[in-house]
């Protein structure tokens, strides 16, 4: 039953392991944090629902080797999907590494006719400027088309790989259908900004980017480039800080 003495107990409690778990997390990383709007916060909301979704965790089970997220995130690229993926429409993944999240989103779509483009340099992250702290260029090298190709196959769907630096690597490649839906993931300000600016300009009114890396501890550049979106008047924005920001495109 419900306690609100008991409910305030536990609170501190878990400030308490909060804090301790903040503090042995940077021992281990080696990495003193500094700047006062991080931390680690147990929100008392603890309703996991890709805990128990059939559907989500047999999808998951297919194409888990090929991501780097979390189910926590995945779940909410998985659950967006099915309602504003549209019919007759395009998915682009930016920064796909491996494929598994287009994998994913095709997975889940199979009764749509859908165009998917699964994006990425093949050779890691680029675009690193002066907005982002920890990323250099090149991490996250080790994927590669024909990673992207296995997904293809366990899903049983044609994934277009598009390999090369985004957008410049759409340049020969024609959209037919607008995109209705999108995932970036691309580390750094620059990437993230320019994946953007061209997914909206080839999305239908109504289009869903997730953009991940918003709030990430290393990722600095996308957030504070998801912080200049929140109040522009093209687009509904929303953090579900669980390292998304979603943006929902008006016009
Ligand atoms: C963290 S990984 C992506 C993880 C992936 N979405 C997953 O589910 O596992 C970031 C990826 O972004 C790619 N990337 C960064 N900037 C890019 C750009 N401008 N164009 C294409 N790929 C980019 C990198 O090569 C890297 O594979």
């Amino acid at each position: 039953m419900f306690n609100l003495k008991k409910v305030i107990k536990a609170r501190k409690t878990l400030e308490r392991v909060t804090s301790l778990l903040f503090k042995l997390f940077q021992i281990k990383l080696r990495y003193k944090e500094k700047r006062p709007d991080y931390g680690i916060e147990i929100f008392e909301y603890f309703y996991l629902p890709w805990k128990s979704d059939d559907e989500f965790l047999a999808n998951y089970d297919l194409i888990s080797e090929f991501t780097l997220n979390p189910k926590s995130r995945l779940y909410t690229i998985y659950e967006m999907s099915k309602k504003y993926l549209l019919d007759n429409t395009s998915f682009v993944e930016v920064g796909s590494w491996k494929g598994g999240v287009t994998g994913l989103v095709a997975l889940t779509n199979k009764d749509k006719n859908i165009d998917y483009y699964s994006c990425d340099t093949f050779a890691g992250v680029v675009n690193s400027s002066e907005k982002d702290s920890f990323f250099k260029n090149s991490e996250y090298s080790d994927a590669l088309p024909s990673d992207v190709k296995k997904v293809s196959e366990i899903v049983n769907t044609n994934l277009n790989v598009v390999e090369g630096i985004f957008p410049q690597s759409m340049n020969s490649i024609n959209i037919k259908n607008p995109i209705s839906f999108a995932h970036i993931d691309v580390d750094t300000y620059i990437s993230a900004k320019e994946s953007l600016e061209f997914i909206f300009k080839n999305g239908s009114k109504g289009c869903l980017v997730v953009l991940d890396d918003y709030g990430g501890w290393f990722t600095d550049g996308v957030t504070k480039y998801g912080n200049e979106l929140k109040f522009s008047e093209d687009f509904f924005v929303v953090p579900n800080h669980l390292g998304q920001l979603l943006i929902y495109k008006l016009n």
